[in-house]
């Protein structure tokens, strides 16, 4: 039998991180072929993430860049198509929710080329949020769904899908791992950024409903100027437009908040795993902090990681000045820690997975 042929489509932060411990294995055994969507193109939210992860360049970069949830969704799907229809893979690699998944999970749909979805079956029960309809839709298309707990499982029961489905673990617990088994505590790394470990609290913002709009985001600005003690803020590029464009950063300096451009894998997870407390509205962070047992506050009326609010590590705020302060003081995190992400072997089960469907 011939090679497995693979193409991988990623295009934001979150799918580099997936991708990392993955690619080797499934390099093993298939043909791979990576597309770059472009969705993320600054240095430090795409480029980085590759050396620093040790990730396989691309083959092709897409050029989708910024642009409405339409364009980017759009653009991804007619450049996808062309590659398919040029290179005619024998399954397309999808992971997780992003304009760029929905794009290329469509494109393969439309090409008869059947699809794998890493990270299927997540759900955060509200359609507003656009990672929704991603997960939804992709979902659907799929032929192959890699999900990461039971819940996604009953998740996807309750839609109908049932066949397919593989519970394997979570991707990003293979990432950890390997950094940790690699990098250590990353406790040198922080001191080396001028912050002492186990004192700060460690903040991340970029989703739309907390800051596109003024009211919200200085909500939010006034809960990390009133928290005791040293706050550090790896600043996405959408947030930072935002406080410029709502005279909110200077509220920030002036509350000594310490902000920082967007950092890499490797220094975000030393950041978290030293901090004393993450207060967060990215999905991935809430559970690295989990995994990494450090007391999580996020900001959003639902979680899709709902073990992490069940075991007591989570705790769902809105973007309130005072509830926000209410929920992290004296937040120590929970008694209980099941390993409720898999053992960090989720690639390898996906590869064997693949394997078994390709024979
Ligand atoms: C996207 C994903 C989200 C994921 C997040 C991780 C969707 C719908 N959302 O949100 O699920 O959690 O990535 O970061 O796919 N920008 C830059 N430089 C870049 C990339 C973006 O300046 O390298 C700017 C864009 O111009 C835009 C903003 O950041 O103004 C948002 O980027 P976009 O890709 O639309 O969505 P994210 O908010 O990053």
């Amino acid at each position: 039998m011939s090679r497995l042929r693979v193409t991988t489509v990623v295009g934001a932060r979150p799918q580099f991180v997936k991708l990392a411990p993955l690619s080797p294995r499934l390099r093993e055994v298939a043909d791979e072929r990576i597309l770059h969507t472009g969705q993320h193109y600054d240095h430090e939210m795409s480029k980085l993430f590759f050396e620093e992860l040790a990730i396989p360049e691309p083959d092709l970069h897409l050029g989708v860049g910024s642009g409405s949830h339409g364009a980017q969704v759009g653009k991804t799907l007619v450049a996808v198509e062309d590659d398919l229809r040029a290179h005619r893979p024998d399954l397309l690699l999808v992971f997780g929710d992003t304009n760029s998944t929905l794009g290329a999970a469509v494109a393969a749909a439309k090409e008869g080329v059947p699809v794998a979805h890493v990270e299927a079956g997540v759900r955060g029960w509200n359609r507003a949020e656009p990672e929704e309809t991603n997960r939804v839709l992709t979902d659907h298309i799929a032929d192959l769904l890699f999900v990461p707990t039971e819940i996604a499982v009953a998740n996807l029961v309750r839609e109908g899908i049932t066949r397919g489905v593989s519970n394997v673990g979570d991707v990003m617990v293979d990432t950890l791992r390997v950094a940790r088994e690699t990098h250590g505590d990353g406790a040198e790394r922080v001191a080396s950024l001028g912050v002492e470990p186990g004192r700060y609290v460690l903040c991340t913002f970029h989703r739309p409903a907390n800051v596109d709009a003024p009211e919200t985001l200085g909500a939010i600005v006034d809960a990390l100027a009133a928290i005791d003690g040293p706050v550090v803020w790896p600043l996405h590029p959408r947030t930072r437009a935002r406080l410029d464009a709502f005279g909110l950063d200077r509220r920030v300096a002036d509350a000594g908040i310490r902000i920082v451009p967007p950092v890499g894998y490797l220094t975000m997870l030393a950041l978290l795993s030293n901090a004393r407390l993450a207060l967060t509205d990215s999905g991935g962070l809430q559970k690295e902090a989990y995994l990494v047992r450090v007391p999580c506050v996020t900001v959003s009326a639902q979680t899709a990681w709902v073990e992490t609010v069940d075991t007591g590590w989570n705790r769902l705020v809105p973007p309130d000045a005072a509830r926000i302060g209410a929920a992290v003081d004296g937040f120590a995190g929970g008694d209980r820690h099941p390993d409720c992400y898999g053992d960090g072997h989720a690639s390898d089960a996906i590869v064997a997975a693949v394997r078994a469907w390709a024979r």
